[in-house]
């Protein structure tokens, strides 16, 4: 991955809650086991706990509410000109709430990343850990996937599957997947990126040189992400 200026990648991402994967991936930056700079949070939520924690990790951290703007396209404009001034190389979205426009995805396609809390393809969108509950499925998970013009459709790059329990609540399993999995692999899975060992192109995810055909496990996370 060559870095537009300086000499490490720079990590952009996007949040609108809490803000646990931010989290998880700013302190595999601060520890060095993802080598990149994380250079810029920006939220639409100007009160997300996302963002008070980027501040109080020194890292610029900007609000854009969607609420200022007329429409979905001005908030667009105003978020790529955000992100194109961060000098991205990769962007993550964690538990970013916003559908993004199909301009904005094509200009960051293949440095985008996103984390969706099920096993994709099943489950795009919202609700995913009550619909997993409802069918009652013996397993279920989080999927880390490029972004592309889909909703929560690009390729899949790494998977993470848990067993659910019989009679366990929707609250329970939200927390074990986002702990047991989404912490794990997000971070991994941007490390790789900023290595240059994760690429995406003309809509195939390419991992260490190789077409990635099925999304990674958790078998394949390295020992400090684990
Ligand atoms: C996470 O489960 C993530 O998968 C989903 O949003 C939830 C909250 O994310 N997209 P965070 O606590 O804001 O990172």
């Amino acid at each position: 991955m060559s870095s537009s200026g300086g000499n490490r990648p720079r990590l952009a991402v996007l949040v609108s809650g809490r803000g646990r994967n931010l989290q998880a991936l700013q302190a595999a930056c601060a520890d060095g086991r993802i080598e990149a700079d994380l250079v810029r949070v920006i939220s639409n939520q100007p009160d997300a706990p996302a963002l008070q924690l980027a501040r109080d990790a020194g890292i610029d951290a900007l609000a854009l509410p969607h609420r200022d703007f007329d429409s979905r396209a001005d908030f667009d404009t105003a978020l790529g000109a955000a992100l194109r001034e961060a000098r991205p190389d990769i962007v993550a979205l964690a538990g970013f709430m916003r559908i993004l426009g199909a301009e904005l995805v094509a200009e960051f396609q293949n440095r985008m990343l996103n984390i969706h809390p099920s096993l994709l393809p099943k489950y795009p969108g919202l609700e995913t850990h009550q619909r997993a509950v409802q069918a009652a499925d013996d397993e279920h998970g989080a999927t880390v996937h490029f972004v592309n013009g889909d909703l929560d459709g690009g390729p899949c790059v790494i998977q993470g599957k848990l067993k659910t329990r019989p009679g366990e609540d929707v609250q329970s399993l939200a927390s074990r997947v986002l702990q047991d999995i989404e912490l794990k692999i997000y971070p991994q899975a941007v490390a790789w990126m900023a290595r240059g060992e994760l690429t995406c192109a003309r809509g195939q995810a390419m991992f260490k040189g190789r077409p990635l055909p099925a999304p990674l496990s958790l078998e394949d996370l390295e020992a400090s992400f684990r």
